[in-house]
């Protein structure tokens, strides 16, 4: 089985008087049993400060990066810039870099190599729409995004984690519910069974898509959910740590 993840993502919130909240993550986690990793994934421009007080329980990552090491790509970040800033994780493509950004399956697994170039540990996101649930295609539309977000040079032992976050439950208070997510990540389970063999068993699988303290204990019971990715609930320690200890009891 894998370890359990509990990763926040900031998205872009949080300035430098963050640090105060951050630092009362750090010392609220240290409360807690060491069952389950923690990350926070913050503005890039946070991750040096927020590296300097975090620890050896917390984890920074970065949200995205680009799949070249350098060059001619105006306000981008390499994977070993965040690396450098001291990540040591990073998202590729959130559906909001997707919807946005236009970042394509290929894209999404040019990242995850380069993130991997870098020592970083990639979290390749997926999920679907609405329109594409409603029309019965979530577990056809994951399907492909794994097949074509993850690497072809990805071995059985590559570390790297998979959240599904499906695009009508980010940041909108609608959570899927038990059934909808196990599903999913039952489904996605198999299909990396089916490709890495049983060294898969221990790909992190994180549910995203408004977990709070009040729904964490139910998510993190369902089958296959080895964790979670959490936006909103994040940006507040007592709120995160809730979550992370819904994950450590
Ligand atoms: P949310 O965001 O928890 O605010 O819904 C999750 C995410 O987008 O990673």
């Amino acid at each position: 089985m894998a370890r359990r993840l509990i990763a926040g993502n900031w998205k872009m919130n949080g300035s430098r008087t963050s640090l105060s909240e951050f630092e009362k993550m750090v010392s609220l986690i240290s409360t807690f049993p060491d069952h389950a990793d923690c990350l926070v994934c913050p503005p890039a421009t946070l991750i040096s400060p927020f590296k300097q007080a975090a620890g050896g329980r917390i984890s920074l990552g970065g949200q995205t990066c680009h799949c070249e090491l350098n060059g001619a790509y105006t306000g981008d970040l390499s994977a070993e810039m965040l690396a450098e800033a001291g990540a040591t994780y990073v998202i590729v493509g959130h559906s909001e870099r997707r919807d946005e950004h236009g970042e394509t399956d290929e894209i999404v697994a040019a990242q995850a190599s380069a993130a991997v170039r870098a020592r970083l540990i990639p979290i390749i996101c997926v999920g679907e729409s609405l329109a594409e649930r409603e029309a019965g295609n979530a577990l056809e539309v994951v399907a492909r995004q794994l097949e074509g977000s993850i690497p072809g040079s990805f071995a059985s032992d590559q570390s790297f984690a998979i959240a599904y976050e499906p695009i009508w439950a980010i940041g909108t208070g609608q959570v899927a519910n038990p059934p909808q997510i196990e599903e999913i990540h039952t489904h996605m389970r198999r299909l990396l069974m089916k490709r890495f063999g049983t060294g898969s068993e221990s790909i992190p699988l994180l549910y995203g898509g408004s977990m709070k303290p009040g729904n964490a204990v139910e998510i993190l019971a369902v089958k296959d959910v080895d964790g979670g990715l959490i936006g909103g609930a994040s940006l507040k320690a007592d709120d995160f740590m809730a979550i992370y200890a819904a994950a450590v009891s």
